[in-house]
């Protein structure tokens, strides 16, 4: 590919993002942000899950092999979770799994990791928009692609 034909390639890349959100908390954040219309970037996908504390840091390895260029995880506020102490073993598996994420070559630039409230739909907003400037900024992530070789490609990449 020429530089010129990058860097055209490059200006118009619109990151896929997956988001894990808790059904509580950022689920109900995101959610009020759609009801009172704020508008936000269009990239990211959201998955529902009952608690952050049932994210399995696989799930995130998987988004990336299928397509993902960046990956959010959001849940309740420290001490609001609706299971008690989920967010806790939720931020407790991240610090362990941040290093195994570096390990296979994940720049840890292309996961974050925040609390959204359910009244928060502000903080959502923001948090997609810069999110998605800074996975942009960062272009598309190929390396897990790779693994994901000799699945049908979806028609969203054709
Ligand atoms: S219910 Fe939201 S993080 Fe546990």
């Amino acid at each position: 590919m020429s530089e010129e034909a990058k860097m055209e390639s490059t200006s118009s890349f619109e990151p896929k993002i997956m988001a894990f959100v808790c059904n509580w908390c950022t689920y109900a954040g995101a959610d009020l942000a759609g009801t009172s219309r704020m508008e936000y970037r269009p990239n990211v996908r959201i998955v529902k899950l009952p608690c952050t504390g049932r994210i399995d840091p696989l799930f995130i390895i998987k988004a990336f092999e299928n397509g993902a260029d960046g990956v959010l995880v959001s849940g309740c506020h420290p001490g609001d979770c609706h299971y008690t102490t989920g967010n806790y073993h939720a931020r407790r598996r991240w610090i362990a799994f941040k290093d195994l994420l570096d390990f296979t070559g994940i720049d840890m630039n292309r996961v974050h990791f925040s609390w959204v409230s359910a009244s928060e739909a502000i903080k959502w907003v923001e948090l997609i928009n810069n999110v998605t400037d800074e996975i942009s900024a960062m272009g598309p992530f190929m390396d897990f692609k790779a693994l994901n070789r000799g699945k049908p490609e979806s028609n969203e990449e054709k």
